[in-house]
């Protein structure tokens, strides 16, 4: 399983020792967590909570370094010890208008410095109410598949629009089809996780991560609560306990 907290513009160096003051666990090997805080604090992980996964929320459509004023690269994320960098997050898709074609650039980016991407998909209200959203998840995922090599790491959040900072999470069923959904697309990928994202919090962490496809979850705004967060990691523990009890 892997949470990965994505703070997205919050936060402060008082709410991060804040944070910290009230967050104590620790990765363990079959359960990674991750928090994906904003540029200036990333390198703060180091010293307060070494024992999580560094996460960027994005990087630059370019790679290496360049007269690109205001851009971080993948690589120097990478270099601060990010192991993952989600891309393609519909709040990107949406106020800075990226598109399929540079979610792909960047997942190249991610790749060549060697972290991993975590790319976001989901469909809005509309589309689901069209009966869109197998069409929609494929249509985002498709250059992914045509262009990525399936030794490539990747991880995919499942993150239907109208479930983020809404407090309206999708049915089991919705979570499971849209999962599995893209567990089957990509099932050639030897490296391949796929998370849920959209309103988890310590109430419903456990139903979520009972779909057999969910492999963990994108946490936005109860990240940013250590009790919280604690809880929806909780809830993660529980269900690899169960896994290992089940396979012993
Ligand atoms: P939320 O955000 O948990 O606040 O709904 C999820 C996300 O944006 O990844």
């Amino acid at each position: 399983m892997l949470i990965i907290g994505n703070w997205k513009m919050n936060g402060s160096s008082q709410s991060l020792h804040t944070f910290f003051e009230n967050f104590q666990t620790r990765s363990q090997t079959d359960l990674q967590i991750a928090l994906a805080l904003p540029y200036p604090y990333l390198s703060d992980l180091k010293t307060m909570g070494p024992s999580l996964l560094m996460a960027a929320q994005d990087c630059s459509l370019y790679g290496g370094s360049g007269a690109y004023t205001g851009e971080v690269s993948a690589q120097m994320l990478a270099d601060v010890g990010c192991t993952y960098i989600i891309v393609g997050h519909s709040e990107r898709r949406q106020y800075f208008h990226e598109t399929d074609a540079n979610v792909l650039l960047k997942i190249e980016n991610v790749l060549a410095a060697s972290s991993i991407p975590v790319i976001c998909v989901g469909e809005t209200l509309a589309q689901r109410q069209e009966g869109q959203t197998k069409e929609v998840l494929k249509n985002q995922l498709s250059l992914i598949l045509q262009h990525i090599s399936p030794q490539a790491p990747l991880v995919i959040a499942y993150e239907p629009v109208w479930a983020i900072g809404t407090g309206l999470t999708p049915t089991n069923e919705e979570i499971q089809e849209g999962c599995a959904l893209i567990a089957m697309l990509f099932s050639s990928f030897s490296q391949m996780t796929v998370l849920y994202g959209g309103s988890v919090n310590g109430d419903n962490g456990n139903e979520i991560f009972s779909n057999p496809a969910v492999q963990g979850a994108l946490v936005g705004g109860a990240s940013l609560k250590p009790q919280e967060f604690q809880r929806i990691i909780d809830c993660a523990k529980r269900r690899t306990n169960f896994k290992i009890n089940a396979i012993s």
